[in-house]
């Protein structure tokens, strides 16, 4: 965390409240920056999913970043956010059939995840250039949930299945104008990319040049981009292909964001707790993944403690973060959760008809609001409204 960002939380709680999500700006340009200087002209289609708030989506295309949306609301975040067609791509396991229709009228790309979906896309948006995402059936260093790229896994289309699926495509009018990867998502061990494009490689013997090479994204925050960036050019190399695509989600956002929570209480079981006022609706990240996320607090003083922070919900799961090590909390003390810019947000629910918190931007030196915090009105109103 920036220091001049850090300074500023207490006021932008005071000012908006908590739980709170805030995010540095610049922090979000520096981490493009080093996408930029590792992959050189490589073309950046922000994955959505990992923030999708239309303030940060319109900052990052007046950028010229381009967006990979999997569903049709993200496809619409997109375009409400000013990205051409060419800056767009549709993926995910389970399109429907709108979905094609606007990507079709719109011209934007479409990646295969499945050897039979030449059909409903020909139908639907007939002509259009698309990618046929290919799972190099790998064991990735990940979260089971999180790894794509493994011979079980639901997505993309298996090695040996690639020429046929290419073959279909193009019988049925499509323009297979290359292939996609993507083997995961906060992936540990770069290595992992190292044998998934030496797979992807040998595709190129089979299905000879494209156009484009995309690699997806997924990449570990620790990871040194520049060797990737090396072995990503030459798999591109040997598809003969002019564009090498990168999908960063977690990359870009994570950092950048904190998820500030204030102390409702303290309490003792056989663990030492802090119940905060933020949990897994808010961030399901530890719930889901195991992930962790460091926390740090804001204005506590007096003797660093060891404990858990616990979310209000009545789930036994709902714990932020085990065995931190804090100044003793206090109620009514703030704490920053790390890493929060990405996979907090936009996985935030009502569950418990909670409002989704506000979400804030340091930029300028001015906290901007992009998301107000959700009403009880509108949180209600499709169940209050008459219904048919
Ligand atoms: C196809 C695809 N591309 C890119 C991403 C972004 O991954 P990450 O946020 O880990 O960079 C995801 C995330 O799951 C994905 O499914």
């Amino acid at each position: 965390m920036r220091s001049e960002f850090r300074s500023r939380l207490l006021e932008a709680a005071n000012h908006f409240g908590t739980p709170l999500y805030a995010y540095d700006w610049v922090v979000i340009q520096s981490q493009l920056e080093r996408i930029r200087v590792a992959f050189g002209d490589a073309k950046i289609f922000y994955a959505m999913k990992a923030n999708p708030n239309l303030g940060i989506l319109k900052r990052l295309n007046a950028l010229d970043v381009g967006f990979e949306a999997v569903s049709g609301g993200e496809f619409e975040r997109a375009l409400l956010s000013g990205a051409r067609a060419d800056q767009i791509v549709l993926n995910g396991p389970g399109k429907l059939d709108l979905d094609y229709v606007r990507a079709g009228e719109v011209g934007a790309n479409i990646i295969l995840d499945a050897v039979d979906e030449f059909a409903r896309v020909a139908r639907f948006a007939p002509g259009s250039q698309v990618l046929i995402r290919v799972n190099p059936g790998l064991q990735v260093s990940t979260h089971d949930h999180l790894a794509t790229g493994n011979a079980s896994s639901k997505f993309g289309v298996r090695l040996e299945d690639v020429p046929n699926a290419v073959r279909l495509a193009e019988k049925s009018g499509l323009k297979v104008i290359g292939l996609h990867m993507h083997i995961g998502s906060s992936i540990e061990d770069p290595h992992d990319y190292a044998d998934a494009l030496e797979r992807m490689a040998e595709l190129a013997k089979i299905i000879g040049a494209r156009e484009v090479f995309d690699m997806g994204g997924g990449f570990g925050l620790e990871f040194d981009l520049v060797p990737l960036a090396k072995l990503a050019r030459e798999a591109a190399a040997s598809f003969g292909a002019k564009e090498l695509w990168l999908e960063p989600g977690r990359w870009l956002v994570a950092q950048a964001g904190v998820l500030l929570t204030q102390v409702l209480g303290r309490k003792q079981t056989e663990r030492n707790f802090a119940v905060v006022d933020a949990g897994m609706s808010e961030l399901i990240r530890p719930m889901l993944y195991g992930a962790v996320h460091g926390v740090e607090s804001l204005d506590g003083t007096g003797n660093l403690e060891t404990l858990d922070i616990a979310g209000p919900a009545c789930e036994s799961g709902d714990i932020l973060a085990r065995d931190v090590r804090l100044p003793e909390p206090k109620v009514g003390d703030l704490l920053a959760v790390l890493n929060a810019g990405a996979y907090a947000g936009s996985m935030a629910s009502n569950y418990l008809t909670r409002s989704r918190p506000a979400e804030v931007m340091l930029e300028n030196n001015q906290f901007v609001q992009l998301r107000r915090r959700d009403t009880l009105q509108e949180m209600l109103r499709a169940e209050l409204e008459p219904l048919d």
